[in-house]
């Protein structure tokens, strides 16, 4: 994919101001410090559009990027940081669920886990749930530059049967800090926009 453009559209926190132009999206969502906001960056070639932050918890609204006016980037808040009361949890908890429920151009969800922790509980149940709403998902397995080759090999075959059935693309490893599978994620990501 040739990113000729990106803008930052808006922050929403409440579903009744999700834009309303039609425009295919893509959310990417995972834990809170996973690296979400880090893998727009990398895709879209930007230092600091999407705020990264080593302060978990960062991302609170729904942040929609536009690129080359054909489509939506949503970096969803990032879910299961500790510091956070079961109130809050809860309440990201309905912000995420009423988008996707409203959200008829949604047309996937790249899940991002970390390559060296696999799939926590609270990824199950994010992926238990877009299944059951028939949201497709490509799972992306990030901070790859973290392990070594083979570990990462063996990470990845390990996650790739356990998530098995939740996905409709193969399960991709990918480091922000390296730009590896930079284009085999946009490859996936331009499958699902078709
Ligand atoms: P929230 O917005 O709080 O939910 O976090 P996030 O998922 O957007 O994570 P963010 O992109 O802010 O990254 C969190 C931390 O991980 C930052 O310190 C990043 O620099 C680091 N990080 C993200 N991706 C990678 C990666 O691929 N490799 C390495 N080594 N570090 C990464
Ligand atoms: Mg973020």
């Amino acid at each position: 994919m040739k990113v000729r453009s990106v803008e930052f559209v808006k922050s929403v926190t409440d579903v009744n101001d999700l834009p309303r132009d039609g425009l295919p999206e893509l959310a990417i969502a995972g834990r809170s410090n996973v690296g979400k906001s880090s893998l727009i960056n990398c895709l879209l070639n930007r230092k600091n559009l999407a705020r990264t932050s080593s302060t978990p918890g960062k991302t609170r609204q729904l942040n929609y990027f536009r690129i080359n006016n054909r489509f939506y980037f949503v970096d969803l808040p990032g879910y299961g940081f500790a510091r956070v009361s079961k109130k809050e949890a809860a309440q990201w908890r309905r912000l995420i669920e009423s988008y996707v429920e409203r959200s008829p151009n949604l047309r996937g969800v790249l899940a991002i886990i970390d390559s060296r922790i696999g799939p926590t509980d609270l990824d199950l149940q994010l992926l238990e749930w877009l299944k059951a709403l028939k949201v497709r998902v490509l799972v992306v397995s990030t901070k790859a530059d973290k392990l070594s080759r083979g570990a990462l090999l063996r990470q990845i075959q390990k996650f790739q049967q356990q998530l098995a059935p939740f996905l409709s693309a193969p399960l991709l490893a990918f480091s922000a800090a390296t730009g590896s599978g930079k284009r085999e994620v946009w490859r996936e990501i331009v499958t699902l926009l078709e």
